[in-house]
């Protein structure tokens, strides 16, 4: 029985974490995109020194699901997020959540999520939203499951293609 093990990023973990973050966005997104949309995409948003500088922002949170001490999934959650439409004061952001392909369906993006809506909790926020592209419905079904609803949408600008996200919302209870 694999052993599922959350835990933050520390620096040591950016070139892993800059790998895994990359790997599984093409994996998600590049059948249905175009590669040259992807490529800047890509390098604007991942490599060694943005991961890095990611993990050591003071607000954001990076968790690192590990499978049998193999890095499987993370998620990346931005403090102190306010967001047009959003209400409560000082929500936070789930940025990225990403599991490797091997593991979707298999309680990896539970548990994390679990610490996800944990930690958004203990920094007192009462409100956590994020965005998803309109065309991912199996994360869309997933976040519904953890009482996220759609509350608007925005523009994600990809690379020169501008698609739309739904904004999806969830309220933190003790
Ligand atoms: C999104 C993600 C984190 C969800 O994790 P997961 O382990 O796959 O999620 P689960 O299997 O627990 O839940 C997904 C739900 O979508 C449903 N689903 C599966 N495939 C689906 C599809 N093609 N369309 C719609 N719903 C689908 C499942 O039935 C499941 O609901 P259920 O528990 O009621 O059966 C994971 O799939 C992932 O990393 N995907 C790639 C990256 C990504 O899209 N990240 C989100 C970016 S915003």
């Amino acid at each position: 029985m694999s052993v599922v093990t959350i835990r933050p990023a520390n620096e040591q973990d950016a070139a892993d974490l800059a790998d895994l973050a990359e790997r599984t966005f093409r994996d998600t997104f590049a059948t249905e995109n175009n590669p040259a949309d992807m490529a800047l995409h890509c390098a604007e948003h991942f490599g060694v020194a943005i991961q890095r500088q990611e993990i050591l922002a003071p607000n954001h949170v990076i968790l690192l699901a590990e499978v049998d001490t193999q890095l499987a999934a993370f998620a990346q959650v931005r403090l102190h997020a306010p967001k047009a439409g959003i209400a409560a004061p000082q929500p936070a952001e789930l940025q990225r959540l990403y599991v490797e392909k091997a593991w979707h369906g298999r309680g990896v993006a539970h548990k994390l999520m679990l610490q996800v809506l944990a930690t958004a909790m203990q920094t007192g926020t009462e409100t956590i939203w994020l965005g998803v592209w309109e065309h991912n419905p199996r994360a869309i079904a997933f976040y519904r499951k953890y009482g996220f609803q759609v509350v608007g949408e925005h523009v994600f600008q990809f690379g020169n293609d501008p698609q739309r996200d739904l904004v999806m919302a969830a309220t933190l209870n003790d």
